[in-house]
């Protein structure tokens, strides 16, 4: 049976790097995975009035994440953390209290980053978020990538070998752990 992902990408800029990478995991990806990239860019910011009567928009997030099977989480570094655009998402499915969206989905974090620390800090920064909401994470491989021209194209192509070896034991990694929750 078909894996559904639901794809969480922390930029909304058009020719995002992180969209690339995300691409690119898609191509190394087996067909039983199918994904679905999640629109946070239409999102209000969350106000916790909201959970008297929880905007549309809102409760048509949490439901494509209730939908998936297993969560991917794409982001870049902002000032050493999360971009707020990503973490307002992740505050929207959560609530209101007791109803949180990602609750037990297994899922996997990375980013790729023009600085030399490859968005590991604002990984370390989401992994904490994640484990209050009790999204069972890979541990391992950690993937931090420092990017340069060509390393991966617009529709998701990987232009260095060791990189695209290394995803592909990262994609590997994240169907295994993923079919233990399945
Ligand atoms: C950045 N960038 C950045 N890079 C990094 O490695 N560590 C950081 O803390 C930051 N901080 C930061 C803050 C803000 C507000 C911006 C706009 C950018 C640079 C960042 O890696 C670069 O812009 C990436 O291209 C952003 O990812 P996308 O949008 O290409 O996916």
């Amino acid at each position: 049976a078909t894996i559904k992902v639901a794809v969480l990408v922390g930029s909304l800029r058009s020719d995002s790097l992180n969209q690339r990478l995300a691409r690119a995991i898609e191509r190394l990806a087996p067909p039983e995975l199918s994904f679905e990239h999640l629109r946070l860019d239409n999102l209000p910011f969350y106000n916790q009035d909201f959970d008297h009567e929880y905007p549309s928009v809102c409760q048509a997030l949490k439901q494509r994440i209730k939908a998936a099977d297993a969560l991917l989480f794409v982001t870049p570094e902002y000032n050493r953390s999360i971009p707020g655009v990503l973490k307002n998402a992740l505050d929207i499915a959560s609530r209101p209290y007791g109803t949180n969206a990602f609750a037990g989905k297994p899922g996997a974090v990375l980013g790729v980053s023009v600085g030399a620390t490859g968005t590991a800090l604002a990984q370390q920064h989401l992994r904490n978020v994640l484990a209050y909401l009790d999204v069972p994470l890979l541990a391992q491989p950690e993937v931090f990538i420092k990017f340069h021209d060509g390393l991966i194209t617009a529709d998701g192509n990987i232009g260095v070998e060791g990189t695209q070896k290394f995803l592909h034991g990262f994609v590997d990694r994240y169907v295994a752990w993923v079919r233990k929750f399945v």
